[in-house]
């Protein structure tokens, strides 16, 4: 029955909040990573199920543990395992964002929202061939025209949540989009700065972390680099990624 499973998911979830609870006590850094990956891939296979509302207390859970030490949440981003998935990156891309939003001191109802649109930035993926998603060399036009529908698909999937903020649907539709109007689906300039928040944590995670194949993981002083070169050339916003930079470094 639907009833059944929906009830046995928040039993699961709460179990995991709880493993969640110990495990920062404990200050065990893989294993609350493993169960924010845990909770994320619940959370992408069921966007508009009532239980989406947890994703806001899980969180509100990390912007209480790390508000003081923001850049723990950095280096949960760093902290690779064999497996790497959609749920690992959106626990990255999430991590990164709150460590900025608590740097630069975001008011932690703002923090919280930025940190949910983070762990949702990509469910549209949910609805990509795998076989796009885990390709081990580089995608063809036809294929990366496929891939690039995620966002509007995950926008679209937002709306119809029993999320009500809007915030979400933006973020999923704005991540890839650059200020030079050279991002995509739309080639927009005038990106929100959640989207564009968003999508610097992106970038700099599929620098950092998301190794393929076909392109080498470059290290994190590196892909800041590269990525002050395309602030210069007009993707980004200079003070958001100084302040990007700031939050991430050591
Ligand atoms: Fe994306
Ligand atoms: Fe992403």
């Amino acid at each position: 029955m639907a009833e059944d499973k929906m009830s046995d998911d928040k039993n699961s979830q709460s179990a995991l909040i709880g493993q969640l609870r110990e495990h920062f006590q404990s200050k065990n850094a893989p294993r609350i990573k493993a169960v924010l990956a845990q909770l994320c891939d619940e959370l992408l296979q069921n966007v508009g199920k009532p239980k989406l509302e947890e994703a806001a207390v899980v969180v509100e859970m990390l912007i209480e543990e790390y508000s003081t030490r923001p850049r723990m949440l950095a280096s949960l981003a760093n902290l690779k395992f064999t497996k790497y998935n959609l749920s690992i990156h959106s626990v990255n891309v999430m991590t990164l964002t709150l460590c900025f939003c608590l740097y630069v001191k975001y008011h932690p109802q703002a923090a919280k929202t930025m940190g949910v649109a983070a762990i949702l930035h990509d469910v549209g993926k949910t609805q990509i061939d795998p076989n796009i998603l885990n390709c081990d060399r580089r995608l063809t036009d036809e294929e990366f025209e496929m891939f690039k529908t995620h966002t509007v698909l995950g926008a679209n999937m937002l709306r119809k949540s029993d999320f009500k903020e809007n915030i979400l649907p933006m973020v999923a539709l704005e991540h890839h989009e650059k200020l030079d109007g050279s991002g995509y689906p739309n080639g927009i300039h005038n990106v929100s700065m959640a989207g564009q928040i968003i999508g610097l944590a992106d970038s700099f995670e599929e620098m950092t972390i998301n190794g393929r194949p076909y392109r080498k993981v470059i290290d994190p002083f590196d892909s800041l680099s590269i990525l002050r070169r395309e602030t210069e050339a007009g993707k980004y916003s200079k003070t958001l990624f100084r302040r990007f930079a700031y939050s991430i470094a050591d």
